[in-house]
């Protein structure tokens, strides 16, 4: 028999730690991380690119000529698009700027999925993956799923940091404004909304140190898998 590959569904709101802790958590287990907000990404930087319109057939149709792919690497999987690996550049303000837009068309989200479910497939040992509706919509039957949550302004610091800008409280403010503006959008959209599984563990990492929120999801894991 196939053995089903050990899922881990970690979503939560823009900047909460998703994908930071997802890799760690990954590395802890051996097991490999997948991003899918990375895939989002990269639909939204070919759709740019591209000048194609916001049109979710013509978008899924552009990403599947590219060809747009997760690559295999020894930690995990990075986005690839037409065999160039794009995992910097599809971090850029204007991606981020119009990566909600294109990420609620169902057309890039069943592209995204399919991809997803195909590389989760690849790794019988187990996947780590992050995202918005992983737990609700991606793989409902993951073992363990979390739900990160922090405050708006840790959630800009972090996000800040993690860009190499500068924490300055004008840019908290205005960094907190856009990931709730991002947050509002795909908490509101009809397609796979971001909301908590029913059944996911919520852990708000406001006050956490990386560490021990890393610790908290490895737990999870181990109780679940043991
Ligand atoms: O890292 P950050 O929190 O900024 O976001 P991301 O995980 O890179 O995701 C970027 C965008 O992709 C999100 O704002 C969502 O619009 C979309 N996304 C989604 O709709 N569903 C997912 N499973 C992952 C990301």
């Amino acid at each position: 028999v196939q053995m089903s590959p050990s899922i881990i569904a970690i979503d939560g709101y823009a900047g909460s730690g998703k994908s930071s802790t997802a890799r760690a958590v990954a590395e802890r287990l051996g097991f490999a991380h997948l991003d899918s907000g990375s895939l989002y990404r990269a639909f939204t930087l070919a759709a740019l690119d591209g000048g194609v319109p916001l049109d979710g057939e013509v978008i899924a149709a552009l990403g599947r000529s590219l060809p747009i792919r997760l690559a295999l690497t020894v930690d995990g999987f990075r986005p690839e698009t037409a065999g160039v690996d794009v995992s910097r550049a599809v971090r850029g303000d204007r991606v981020t700027a119009h990566v909600s837009a294109v990420s609620a068309l169902p057309a890039v989200r069943d592209a995204v999925n399919l991809i997803l479910r195909r590389a989760a497939e690849l790794h019988p040992r187990g996947v780590v993956v992050d995202g918005r509706d992983i737990g609700t919509v991606v793989f409902p039957d993951a073992l363990v799923k979390v739900f990160l949550i922090a405050s708006p302004d840790e959630r800009a610091r972090r996000r800040l940091r993690q860009d190499g800008k500068q924490v300055d409280p004008d840019r908290v403010q205005s960094q907190a404004m856009n990931l709730e503006a991002r947050d509002a959008a795909d908490s509101s959209r009809p397609v796979a909304p971001l909301v908590a599984a029913t059944d996911a563990v919520e852990i708000d990492t406001t006050t956490l140190r990386f560490e021990e929120q890393v610790e908290r999801v490895v737990a999870l894991a181990r109780k679940a898998f043991a």
